[in-house]
């Protein structure tokens, strides 16, 4: 797996990082993207859930989770009882990448190279927070935490471990469930992926 390796940042605190991933090298996302979009939650956090990237909003707003995937999730996780202000939101990779069509900015998917660079910093806060539970939002997160031993499709709703043993709560990525909207499936979508954070709770 990609992530777990960066212990030396063990000794950073979480300011530190930001302020070091705010001048990343290390792929090239960091041309194109307004800013850099560190994780952000209690710094006690128990529970750290990884998304893919920021998006557009997160782009322009320098946070995490502040777009419309945001809003969804923190109902989501309103709804299965858990109060963000208690969690750690991260994503995979902290630059957004994109394409241009005319004035508006599409999200691409990041890439494996850049995963791996990014998981630098995703390795960086792991070391420092050492969560209790890690929760992987989409297939990204689920490759950036985990490699390829496990996939969204075969290990949904299941509690895996790291390579260095920290439990990982695998489920979708709450864009994937917006782009369920209008189908007749979407409220049995929605309440799946509630169960599914519904674990979250006794690690808290
Ligand atoms: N999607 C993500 O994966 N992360 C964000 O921060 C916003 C949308």
């Amino acid at each position: 797996a990609p992530a777990p390796a960066f212990q030396e940042h063990a000794q950073d605190d979480l300011e530190t990082m930001h302020a070091a991933a705010a001048e990343c090298r290390r792929c090239d996302l960091y041309r194109e993207a307004t800013q850099v979009v560190f994780g952000e939650g209690a710094t006690r956090a128990r529970v750290l859930l990884v998304g893919e990237q920021p998006g557009d909003r997160e782009d322009q707003l320098g946070h995490p989770f502040v777009g419309p995937a945001g809003r969804f999730l923190d109902g989501c996780l309103e709804e299965a009882g858990i109060d963000r202000a208690d969690c750690y939101l991260t994503n995979a990779v902290k630059h957004f990448k994109f394409k241009r069509f005319g004035k508006r900015r599409i999200h691409e998917r990041p890439n494996t190279g850049e995963v791996r660079q990014c998981a630098w910093w995703l390795g960086g806060e792991i070391a420092r927070l050492k969560p209790a539970l890690l929760v992987a939002l989409g297939a990204t997160a689920t490759f950036a935490l985990l490699g390829k031993r496990h996939a969204v499709t075969a290990d949904r709703g299941r509690i895996v471990e790291t390579e260095s043993g920290i439990p990982t709560l695998i489920t979708v990525h709450p864009s994937a469930l917006l782009r369920t909207r209008g189908r007749p499936d979407a409220e049995q979508e929605r309440g799946r992926f509630v169960a599914e954070l519904r674990k979250i709770k006794p690690y808290l």
